[in-house]
């Protein structure tokens, strides 16, 4: 019986923009790849780094269109898989941080594919940084949680339990939270979070064009709606966002095109 050879799958974070925020693993492993796979939130300056023979493949969402269904990924990684020895899947931020990235590595390695994880540094940590906005400070707390604002109806997990959350946590950093941004802060202040709590908002962090809110929890969504704030934003809930270490300047990292939202 044949065996199929497979090659090595790296599940690889991208980090949440800036070029600059690659690590040096993932920047090698991109020159040496012979097959990349990618999504949205990706910059062309990380694909540009790849050989002129690398095969690339896009299984993101454009704006108006569907994303790919992950089983098709899942597949589509199989598949190139088969053909190719250095493969590299590229996710933005960490690949295990709302990124699906356990999804498809668990697929492959039922399949026999040998994967490794390179991490990558995440957007609810780095774009606040880029603000000076820190996610945890001694004077505002000892907790803080990574939640999604966006849960599909595919989901298998329950819903976010937000009233709970407000009283669980000092701090909250949610990822793809501006399009629910209503529901949450109402939410979370009838879970019993005061609506002053300070917050804020950063829209495309760490790229050039990014911008950040500093309201309160009962202003946020009104704001959020009237400054046109789109996906991708991180929002941040809690004290830590009066300790924000007011002279550090956004530094954002040189993009030529925009990222696909
Ligand atoms: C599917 S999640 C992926 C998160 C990613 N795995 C990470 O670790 O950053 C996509 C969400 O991450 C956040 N995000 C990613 N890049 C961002 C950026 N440059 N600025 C603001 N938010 C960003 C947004 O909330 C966006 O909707």
């Amino acid at each position: 019986m044949n065996e199929i050879q497979y090659g090595k799958v790296y599940l690889v974070g991208a980090g949440p923009g800036d070029p600059d925020l690659l690590t040096v693993k993932a920047q090698r492993l991109l020159s040496e790849c012979d097959a990349l796979i990618y999504d949205s939130l990706i910059p062309q300056e990380f694909l540009n780094l790849v050989s002129d023979s690398c095969i690339c493949h896009f299984v993101g969402k454009r704006r108006g269109h569907h994303s790919t269904p992950q089983l098709k990924i899942n597949e589509l990684l199989l598949e190139m898989a088969k053909k190719h020895s250095c493969l590299v899947r590229l996710k933005g931020g960490d690949p295990f941080l709302f990124g699906r990235g356990a999804e498809e590595g668990s697929y492959l390695t039922k399949h026999g594919v040998p994967v490794e994880v390179v991490p990558g540094v995440t957007s609810g940590i780095a774009v606040p940084a880029y603000f000076g906005i820190p996610v945890t400070h001694r004077l505002a707390g000892s907790s803080v949680t990574f939640v999604t604002g966006h849960e599909g109806i595919d989901k298998l997990r329950p819903n976010v339990n937000w009233r709970a959350l407000a009283k669980a946590s000092d701090g909250l950093v949610i990822y793809m939270g501006v399009h629910n941004l209503e529901l949450i802060v109402s939410e979370l202040i009838a879970g019993g979070l005061d609506p002053y709590t300070s917050a804020a908002v950063i829209q495309q962090g760490t790229i050039v064009g990014q911008r950040l809110i500093k309201t309160s929890l009962e202003q946020l969504s009104l704001t959020v709606r009237q400054r046109k704030y789109l996906s991708p934003s991180i929002v941040i809930i809690g004290s830590v966002v009066d300790y924000q270490v007011e002279s550090c300047a956004p530094q954002p990292g040189a993009v030529t095109m925009p990222i696909q939202f």
